[in-house]
């Protein structure tokens, strides 16, 4: 790596114009649109040729070919020789694609998150990727939201963990080393927070809440050496985020002293003048940079207006040079100096895609990403059934692999159908779609076949779920049931062979309610990636137990959203419908209050016994802990994995505390009829919160400790923090 002082020298030896453009990015495409295109992205961007020879960073580009001619063109423009760096959203995967977040959430496993994270950037950076605008850690809530399998889902410290060990995996231990990649965490902050659900939408949140539940994610990520960060597109309080001083200034900067470079999301500087706390690009340019974004992506207002704002005296030439230094020293950090290129080699990249350790980490994790939802004892079929029908709209469907899956392809994605004919012989297995995933599409004319298919078979797996596009960015829904005719084709096909496995593929929550009426058995999925069709059929046949825990909870109906497991018990919580107040409580009168599937919820084909759990003390001290052991028996001949999860609850505290917190898990493989003690480590920092005085401690009393999921708990105990 180059030396502090070269850097300096370089800064001393640029000119304003040369600073800026350290500070601007766009697309692959703005370059190489030829100029005389008067209808191009150049034009519609108002940028000149000069303009772009002074462009620090490039997003998307489709080869490593291209990223080296780009490279190429600007070291060969450039006097100072400052090379390009590129960016692309590598989040679940680069070509060989892995589980969406949410589902990876689910396996509550932050090593096979690493692992994913580490497969994905070799394959990325092979490809000519610096920096991947990932992990996203955004805290959710609202299943409506199309952005919630982007996210690792609605636990801070679950999200936290699992977006350090991706980070971990990106950047590995030495930026300059070429299959490294650097990653940039977002999307600062509260976006998952969006009103209604809906993408963009503005966000009101209590710093409380934000310091409880949005922010610890972020904070997470950047302890775990994050190296740029990305604020969110909505307001915050009436500001967005790009341009809020609290956020940027106070949180980011003078409480987490976070010095790596700060990118704006795609085109946001320029929407601070649709949000409306900018009358022109000029003040959206000066209330950008004024709060910290270094570099801006895709819109102009840096590139038009930052020198006219240092020559008016709006910030000064330092302010300039420290964003210019943050963004030299971060591609210094990834070595671009030395090699420009980052050890960018196609020939190396297409021997890592899809190649063999690849997909056998794609498939495991898509086994260890899906949750097994229900199961009235159907399940794991038996391999030898004479014929198995593959029926539903996902039975063939290739389009598994999620939003934001790059350049995985769906051509290359094992469906559901093509998973079950390699594991079972050949003769035993018949498809028939019946119906399609699309909301407005009645057609049943397909039923009678799939009817008839399900009436000749020993089982059934039905395949049902949302198109891989109506979730991701922009893409959210009112209502979160199966789409179309989905219903009304289970409700055929299992009165026709009740021996039927609903297999689900969908990027967020559904409302499950019919469905869990009347299927035995519901397996789900998620976007599984490349490998979903064969983590399927392992799973279904027994060749792999489940063990996902949910991630994010599944409501009964979409009007009980946003619905959490850490909320708050109310004054008249749901079960105080008593005499006492004769109805008058939290609760709905069309609904139950309670979600249909449970945060921490997932079934096994082992039968796990919570045995008991012992505490080493029952008192607490700042300094002291207690261990807390737990023991759990394996009580089937299965061997799988458990996830045991520690929650505690501060029943009397200065402010209302959540009913419940996970604040510890542990996933665990158990062999047939083993027994084991688990053990968790309690201190006093577990156990702080923002309390009355906005101050993040803990306080003395009772708190009880749980282990079980979300509202169904198995063992209890308490403490006494002194
Ligand atoms: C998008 C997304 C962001 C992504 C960026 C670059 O709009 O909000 O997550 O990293 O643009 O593609």
């Amino acid at each position: 790596m180059m030396t502090e002082e070269y850097l300096h020298a370089l800064l001393l030896n640029m000119t304003i114009e040369e600073k800026i453009g350290q500070l601007t990015q766009y697309n692959a495409n703005v370059f190489l649109d030829s100029s005389a295109d008067i209808t191009g992205p150049r034009m519609q961007l108002g940028l000149t040729d000069e303009d772009l020879s002074r462009v620090g960073s490039v997003l998307n580009f489709s080869s490593v070919a291209e990223m080296k001619k780009m490279q190429d063109m600007h070291m060969e423009n450039d006097p100072h020789r400052i090379p390009v760096v590129f960016m692309m959203d590598v989040i679940h995967g680069y070509r060989t694609i892995y589980p969406i977040p949410l589902a990876l959430g689910c396996s509550f496993d932050a090593e096979l998150a690493e692992t994913c994270s580490r497969m994905a950037g070799k394959e990325a950076a092979a490809s000519g990727v610096q920096v991947t605008f990932a992990p996203m850690v955004d805290y959710v809530r609202d299943p409506r939201w199309g952005r919630v399998m982007e996210t690792c889902g609605e636990e801070p410290r679950l999200t936290g963990a699992l977006a350090a060990a991706q980070i971990r995996g990106f950047q590995g231990s030495d930026l300059t080393y070429a299959e490294n990649v650097a990653a940039c965490v977002k999307h600062f902050a509260g976006y998952g927070g969006a009103e209604a659900g809906r993408d963009y939408n503005a966000v009101e949140c209590s710093e409380r809440a934000l310091r409880e539940f949005y922010l610890p994610a972020y904070k997470a990520c950047i302890d775990a050496g994050a190296q740029m960060l990305m604020p969110s597109f909505n307001s915050l309080n009436g500001i967005p985020s790009v341009a809020n001083p609290w956020l940027m200034k106070q949180v980011l900067k003078e409480e987490w002293d976070f010095d790596g470079v700060v990118i704006s999301d795609y085109n946001a500087v320029g929407e601070l003048l649709v949000h409306g706390v900018a009358a022109d690009e000029k003040e959206a340019a000066k209330l950008a940079f004024d709060n910290g974004c270094d570099i801006e992506m895709c819109s102009s207002a840096y590139i038009h207006h930052l020198k006219e704002l240092l020559e008016e005296g709006f910030f000064t030439q330092e302010q300039l040079d420290q964003a210019v230094m943050r963004v030299l020293r971060f591609k210094n950090r990834l070595g671009l100096f030395e090699d420009p290129y980052h050890g960018a080699d196609q020939e190396k990249a297409d021997c890592l895609y899809l190649c063999e350790k690849h997909r056998e980490i794609a498939k495991r994790a898509a086994a260890e990403s899906a949750v097994l939802l229900k199961n009235d004892g159907i399940l794991p079929l038996q391999e030898n059934l004479a014929r198995v029908a593959v029926i539903g709209p996902f039975a063939r469907e290739h389009g598994i692999l999620g939003s934001w899956s790059c350049n995985g392809r769906d051509e290359e994605t094992v469906t559901v159908a093509d998973g079950m004919a390699a594991l079972l012989k050949t003769g035993q297995v018949i498809v028939a779609e019946g119906c399609s995933n699309h909301w407005d599409d009645t057609d049943t004319s397909g039923f009678e076949e799939a009817i008839a298919a399900a009436k000749s078979s020993d089982a059934v797996i039905l395949c049902l779920g949302e198109p891989q596009d109506y979730s991701g960015e922009g893409n959210c829904r009112t209502d979160i049931r199966l789409p179309g005719m989905q219903m009304e084709l289970a409700r055929r096909v299992i009165a026709a062979n009740p021996k039927t496995v609903a297999v689900l593929f969908n990027g967020r929550p559904l409302d499950l309610s019919e469905l869990d009426a009347v299927a035995p058995a519901i397996l789900e999925m998620w976007f599984p990636g490349t490998e979903g069709g064969n983590a399927a059929a392992e799973l279904i046949f027994g060749r792999a137990n489940p063990c996902g825990k949910l991630a994010m909870t599944f409501p009964r109906s979409v009007g009980q959203c946003p619905i959490y497991y850490n909320h708050p018990n109310t004054g008249r919580p749901h079960w105080t419908r008593a005499a006492e107040h004769c109805g008058y409580t939290s609760d709905y009168i069309d609904c139950a209050t309670l979600p249909l599937y449970s945060f921490g919820h997932g079934l096994s084909y082992a039968n796990f016994v919570y045995v008991g759990m012992t505490l080493s003390d029952h008192q607490l001290s700042a300094e002291g802990s207690i261990r807390v052991s737990v023991r759990v028996r394996n009580e089937s001949p299965v061997g799988g994995k458990e996830t045991v999860q520690l929650y505690m609850r501060d029943p009397v505290a200065s402010v209302v505390r959540p009913v419940q917190q996970l604040i510890g898990f542990r996933k665990v493989a158990f062999a047939p009829w083993e027994e084991k003690e688990i053990e968790f480590t309690l201190t006093e920092p577990m156990l702080r919160f923002w309390n009355f005085d906005m101050k993040h401690v803990s306080e003395p009393g009772e708190i009880q400790l749980m282990i079980g999921c979300a509202d169904h708990f198995v063992l209890t105990d308490e403490i006494i923090m002194k």
